[in-house]
């Protein structure tokens, strides 16, 4: 049996290789604090699974269109016209299984060989992954402990060459927990006006999970750029569904007839129960969102607190998302040795920085946003595994 040389290309998530991990552990009776998955502790609002539950109950159980339900799409462009007070048609939205389908879509439509895509590292490795896979040589623009991860303008658009294709950005930034603010971001997409033939996919699925009080400087704040921007966002972050599977792509105007092809090529369409769900979470009251976010805000604390008391580890405070990003050279190990020691003898799960790419051998992602009872425990766990 031969298969296709292009899936030999395809990465992974080593995520699911420690949850698989850490599943067999507990099967055999230990106890693990699992800080490694990309997700919160919390749960959907009432509200988004009561309207889920009825939508079933009235039937709402065949195909719907490919690009989601109108009333869907039309709850989503509601619903960035009143965050960002940006114009979105829903005729350019599409309801996803997921906000990664988006991602995988888009390095499809642009990536081939002889073709150049620039992607954040440390950053969500199935950007690299899909570039790979389509045979476009991956560019990336590396965030550093040094500089706070923030992201280095000048030297993002010094790699912008006649084969780049496709840029990609990730803000707020997994894994680090940084955020790029407004007159980055300004600075970046006047830079990006000049390489009119340059697409963008601006990945901003942790957009409303921002510990400041600061607007999130959406892409979308940049209408000269619609031609050839596709946003990438999503319920799963926002509003505790990552299970369900939900997300929305914003593609431009030419694009929209052949990523409709791609949406009947992949999936057809997403569960049609659960885009009536995705209404009533867009259309309800945010004290979800604004309650975890204080809740997080209290657990980063909690666990930058302790963090600051265990010798060996130095990070970057985290200004957004679900994640710190420490070094842990200081501590003799490098992130695989310390993800590996902390998983098998503190009963702590996190994951490598090397996961995320090749520039974060020393560091290892923690997500903080577990009950204050698992970060307490975790940080005893580790000091006594490091002392
Ligand atoms: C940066 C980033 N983009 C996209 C996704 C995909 O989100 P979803 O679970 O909705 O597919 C994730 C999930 O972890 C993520 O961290």
């Amino acid at each position: 049996m031969k298969i296709a040389k292009n899936v030999n290309n395809l990465g992974t998530e080593l995520v699911y290789d420690i949850f698989s991990k850490t599943k067999k552990l507990e099967s055999q009776g230990k106890k693990i604090i699992d800080l490694s998955l990309g997700q919160s502790a919390e749960s959907p609002p009432e509200h988004v699974i009561e309207a889920t539950i009825k939508a079933l109950r009235d039937g709402n159980n065949g195909y719907t269109v490919p690009n989601g339900i109108l009333e869907c799409r039309e709850a989503v462009s509601r619903k960035i016209q009143k965050l960002y007070n940006a114009k979105v048609s829903p005729d350019r939205i599409f309801i996803m299984p997921g906000g990664k389908p988006t991602m995988h879509y888009a390095i499809s439509f642009f990536g081939e060989p002889g073709t150049e895509i620039i992607y954040p590292d440390p950053g969500f490795p199935i950007y690299e992954s899909m570039i790979n896979y389509t045979g476009a040589k991956p560019v990336p623009y590396n965030l550093t402990d040094a500089n706070n991860f923030n992201i280095n303008v000048e030297k993002i658009l010094s790699s912008v060459n006649d084969k780049t294709r496709l840029f990609i950005i990730n803000n707020p930034h997994n894994p680090t927990g940084s955020f790029a603010e407004k007159s980055v971001i300004d600075k970046l997409a006047a830079g990006l006006s000049k390489f009119p033939n340059l697409a963008i996919l601006s990945d901003e699925i942790y957009g409303r999970l921002i510990f400041e009080k600061k607007d999130f400087p959406t892409f979308l704040n940049y209408p000269d750029l619609y031609d050839r921007l596709i946003v990438l966002d999503g319920w799963s972050k926002t509003y505790a569904m990552t299970g369900w599977r939900l997300g929305w792509g914003i593609w431009p105007e030419k694009l929209l007839n052949k990523m409709f092809k791609f949406c009947v090529n992949n999936h057809s369409c997403v569960n049609a129960a659960i885009q009536y769900g995705a209404i009533a979470a867009l259309d309800g009251p945010d004290d979800s969102i604004n309650n975890m976010v204080d809740k997080f805000i209290k657990r980063k604390n909690l666990m930058c607190d302790g963090l600051k008391k265990i010798s060996g580890i130095k990070f970057t405070e985290a200004r957004s998302g679900f994640f710190i990003f420490p070094n842990v050279k200081d501590t003799g190990m490098n992130g695989d040795q310390f993800a590996e020691k902390c998983l098998n003898e503190a009963g702590v799960a996190l994951i490598q920085g090397t996961a995320f790419g090749k520039f974060s051998l020393d560091n290892v992602r923690i997500n903080f946003t577990t009950s204050e009872e698992n970060i307490t425990q975790a940080l005893d766990n580790i000091k006594k595994m490091l002392s």
